[in-house]
């Protein structure tokens, strides 16, 4: 059983922990899909007023072209499957390679509204060699949840998830 308590009030101790556990799970272990589904899991459980927490990857599309981001583990309601790189805020953090730290989602051009409760959202890169595997995605239903702070610790989730996932 793992049993990981999300105790701390100051994101920087927070994000430590949250890192902590995401290294202690996926350390040693290949399979992208688990890495991913326990990463989505811990995101759920460490973050508070979240409503959707998890992954797209970086797949080609149905007919085999060029790449575009495909639903992976999370949490949440189900959600849009496709998305092509530069639209809502998933494509655009894929294809600027930057995080996107979105206040009001109404506010952002394209959004793209998989859960009707999203009021503000994150959503940071997953770079290998430079290249852009994934993103991972935060929800929120309340405006404005997300900080700096956060796209700091997510930031460095991606990092470590790089090559494990
Ligand atoms: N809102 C995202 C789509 C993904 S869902 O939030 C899970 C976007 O605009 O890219």
């Amino acid at each position: 059983m793992y049993d990981f308590k999300p105790a701390a009030a100051d994101p920087a101790e927070l994000y430590r922990g949250l890192l902590g556990a995401a290294d202690a799970l996926t350390a040693g272990e290949p399979d992208a899909v688990a890495n991913m589904a326990n990463v989505a899991a811990l995101l759920w459980e460490f973050l508070p007023d979240l409503n959707w927490a998890g992954f797209y990857r970086v797949a080609s599309t149905k007919d085999g072209g060029a790449n575009e981001l495909v639903l992976g583990p999370f949490v949440g309601r189900p959600a849009c499957i496709r998305i092509p790189f530069g639209k809502g805020v998933c494509g655009a953090a894929a294809e600027s390679r930057a995080a996107q730290l979105v206040a009001d989602v109404h506010a952002f051009p394209g959004h793209i509204a998989c859960d009707a409760a999203s009021q503000s959202e994150l959503v940071v890169p997953v770079l290998r060699g430079g290249e852009v595997i994934a993103v991972i995605d935060l929800d929120s239903p309340s405006p404005a949840r997300f900080t700096e702070a956060d796209a700091d610790g997510i930031t460095a989730l991606a990092t470590l998830l790089s090559d494990r996932i």
